[in-house]
């Protein structure tokens, strides 16, 4: 009898037909884990090496829904960070703590979520009063990407988690407690009235100004006033509190922007048209629905000189992309890599409801394509080249969350070190780690486990390094069939495993973050 309904069950209901793998504890990844700690060691398999000292911290995912309201979009969820400190001795500790954002501690306190703006919403909803609260309040969760800024006057550091806006939340490194939210003044250069702009768009991915301490970042300034262009600003980050406007260029709409890219010269952006709707923003409250995609607009490729602050503009065919990967000067040209994707609409899919569930998660597109824009500033153009994924790897430029050497960024450089979900093209929940290889695509490699999942690699040059991929990557695993996440030290030389060592909990989904060599 049960075998007859689930035969009837498969003819009627679509998708069912379809070969689907349980794909074990993937959805430990959406599911909220409120286990803090601090300190606590954890066992390598073999010794490590002495030389690899220095804290690794991870920003992402943590908590899905507090009381009985929960968040639609997984990108919505409280940040939580993560740490592993490398003692340099043979130790190592990880910790975990939420960020106590002002939003977070709101919600907790009123068991419920409370009103600030999110990307996407709450079910049940927000009512007419907490969307306008949530639209003073602004944007708060600062779950993407984690930072530091040296500060000159005081010889330090300043730690600090991020998302795409121009405020940011302090933190510190070894406590992983959070400080407080920081919002400074956007430098203008101009006499506007900041009350006629909502200055809060930014990046979670600043880059380093090369030979300095200073970092670049923008800023997106969206008129509220009809007939009073919007704009945006490449601002210089001196220190958390001290920003300098280098550039800052009119435009008609303004476009969604996650990251950029940074050469000796120039600052590169990929204004794609994805445009931000004022309107629709003030009467919903959710930035993501305020967005309208334009998909038979050209994108528009801003290159900034950084000496002077001259805005070159070029167009190019439709793109759209989260990560750029590197970009480097050579003869004439600007040379820019990214992660590609025809449209946004992916990003839609990335419903909590939606990555919980086999059947939906793996019914969309979810995968990137390298690609190399060569930009020209005497002929204004910008062609671009794509790159094959190989025979043994048929899915190796299909990557995202790239990560390259550091020490190789404003250069010409050969390794980019990615994941890729749905290898299989059938479910989005087999994950690779890859290793691209932009000059000789025979070396391309890639590291996989069935059931377990990978997120963002850090490359960690060994001392003494000759060759671009001598070190390591680091990169927590989550392990679906024993529902506990792991870290793992993978030789990037050959993308092979060479020392594990598992966690006493789960990390939900993890975003992005950096090893800090220096304060240990
Ligand atoms: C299901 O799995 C079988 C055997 O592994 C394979 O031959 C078939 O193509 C798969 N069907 C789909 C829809 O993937
Ligand atoms: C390594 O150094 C840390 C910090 O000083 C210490 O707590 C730990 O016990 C040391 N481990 C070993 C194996 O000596
Ligand atoms: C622009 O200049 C570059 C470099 O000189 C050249 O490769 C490219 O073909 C030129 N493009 C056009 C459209 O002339
Ligand atoms: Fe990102």
């Amino acid at each position: 009898m049960e075998l007859f309904l689930f035969a009837i069950a498969a003819v009627i209901i679509p998708g069912w037909s379809m070969n689907v793998t349980d794909s074990p504890g993937f959805d430990l990844f959406f599911t909220s884990n409120l286990d803090e700690m601090v300190d606590v060691p954890i066992q390598f398999e073999k010794p490590l090496p002495s030389w690899l000292k220095g804290i690794l911290i991870r920003n992402g995912l943590g908590r899905f829904e507090i009381g009985t309201r929960q968040f639609y979009h997984s990108f919505d969820a409280f940040g939580k960070l993560c740490s592993w400190k490398f003692w340099g001795n043979g130790s190592v500790t990880f910790s975990t703590k939420f960020l106590q954002s002002d939003s977070y501690k709101a919600s907790v306190r009123s068991q419920t979520i409370a009103p600030y703006l999110l990307f996407e919403g709450v079910d049940p909803p927000f009512n007419e009063i907490e969307k306008i609260i949530a639209l003073v309040r602004g944007i708060d969760n600062m779950n993407v990407n984690v930072y530091r800024f040296y500060n000159a006057y005081h010889h330090q550091y300043q730690y600090v988690a991020l998302n795409d806006y121009w405020k940011v939340y302090g933190f510190d490194p070894k406590s992983l407690s959070t400080f407080k939210s920081i919002n400074t003044e956007v430098p203008d250069g101009t006499s506007d009235s900041s009350l006629a702009f909502l200055s809060f768009l930014s990046s979670a991915h600043p880059l380093p100004e090369m030979g300095t301490t200073n970092h670049f970042t923008f800023v997106s300034s969206v008129s509220l006033v009809p007939g009073v262009k919007s704009n945006i600003k490449l601002i210089r980050i001196k220190s958390v509190m001290e920003r300098e406007l280098v550039a800052s260029w009119s435009v008609d709409k303004v476009p969604y922007m996650h990251s950029f890219s940074i050469t000796e010269n120039y600052a590169i952006f990929f204004a794609s048209p994805f445009y931000v709707n004022v309107l629709k923003m003030v009467r919903y409250a959710e930035p993501f629905n305020c967005l309208d995609w334009n998909g038979d607009e050209q994108t528009t490729i801003y290159v900034v000189e950084l000496r002077n602050g001259i805005v070159h503009s070029i167009k190019t065919d439709n793109v759209f992309t989260m990560h750029h990967i590197n970009a480097f000067e050579i003869n004439e040209d600007i040379v820019v890599d990214i992660s590609s994707y025809p449209s946004p609409d992916f990003v839609k899919n990335l419903q909590v409801s939606i990555l919980r569930d086999p059947q939906l998660r793996n019914s969309f597109d979810v995968r990137a394509l390298v690609k190399r824009y060569n930009i020209n500033l005497k002929n204004n153009t910008a062609m671009f080249t794509l790159f094959d994924s190989t025979p043994e790897i048929p899915f190796s430029s299909k990557i995202d969350m790239p990560t390259i050497n550091e020490n190789y960024r404003y250069k010409k450089y050969c390794f980019v070190y990615g994941v890729v979900l749905k290898t299989d093209d059938l479910e989005l929940s087999r994950i690779a780690l890859v290793k691209k290889d932009l000059c000789n695509m025979e070396r391309d490699k890639q590291w996989s486990v069935p059931g377990h999942y990978p997120v963002e690699a850090w490359f960690v040059q060994a001392p003494g390094a000759k060759e671009e991929d001598d070190g390591y990557l680091l990169v927590p695993v989550l392990d679906g069939e024993r529902r506990q996440s792991y870290i793992t030290i993978i030789s990037a030389k050959d993308m092979k495993t060479v020392n594990t060592a598992y966690l006493p909990t789960i990390i939900p989904f993890g975003l992005h973050g950096k090893f800090f060599e220096d304060i240990i």
